[in-house]
């Protein structure tokens, strides 16, 4: 993924952005040999060589996984309580990644994690509206009346949520599509309509799905799929 220049330095440890800026504008950065003096240049990390003063700039792995989270597994890296995290589901040797967005701890299904925050922004900042699928089970069987609430928006703590879509309505089970990304959205929006949840499980981020990743399981992302995430709208 091409990124500004002034940034890659930021995040490889050479400053703030600002300071960065100064090193390129001072003619101090090179990109492939060649000094860049242009604010905003875009380069590829891990393919375009960058030095500054002469030395070459180091760049970690970009990692990108999605993992099966099974239910009972927190999202947050410790926990006071001792619960296990998602982070006890990964290999040690694996660069230090971060959870993209959360899933409660009662929620199964597919969580993507990187090391890599632009991507991390791009899948969870509102602006970009990334669809998300899930499929839930409720207490109780939901009328056509409710489903039809759930798209409209519902209130709740002085918040409207509002789903995209809603589909395969099987009594106390079905499919929602959400745009947005509030916390707890699907079972506060459930709770709404007087249904509260029994069972959650995301199915997909995007184009990616759990396929047939069991609970627990992980797989590293393609290049592709990388690719399709950030490119999507
Ligand atoms: N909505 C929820 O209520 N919980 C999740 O974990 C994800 C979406």
């Amino acid at each position: 993924m091409l990124v500004r220049l002034q940034k890659f330095l930021a995040e490889a440890g050479l400053g703030s952005r600002r300071h960065c800026e100064t090193l390129i504008s001072a003619g101090q950065v090179t990109v492939n040999g060649q000094p860049v003096t242009t604010l905003g240049t875009k380069i590829e990390p891990g393919t375009d060589q960058v030095s500054v003063a002469g030395q070459p700039v180091r760049v970690e792995r970009k990692v990108y996984i999605a993992l099966n989270k099974p239910t009972g597994y927190l999202c947050t890296s410790r926990d006071t309580h001792d619960r296990p995290t998602v982070f006890d589901l990964l290999p040690a040797e694996l660069p230090r990644l971060f959870t993209v967005g959360r899933l409660d701890y009662d929620t199964a299904g597919l969580l993507l994690l990187t090391n890599d925050g632009t991507f991390s922004l791009r899948l969870t900042h509102p602006r970009y509206k990334m669809p998300k699928t899930y499929r839930v089970e409720v207490e109780g069987e939901l009328t056509p009346a409710q489903g039809q609430q759930l798209l409209h928006g519902v209130l709740s703590d002085g918040e409207k949520l509002r789903a995209e879509k809603v589909f395969d309505v099987r009594g106390s089970r079905l499919k929602l599509v959400l745009r947005e990304g509030k916390k707890r959205q699907v079972r506060r929006m459930l709770a709404a309509v007087g249904h509260p949840v029994t069972k959650l499980t995301r199915e997909s981020i995007g184009s990616i799905t759990l396929g047939n990743l069991k609970p627990g399981q992980w797989r590293y992302l393609t290049n592709e799929e990388v690719r399709q995430l950030v490119g999507a709208q």
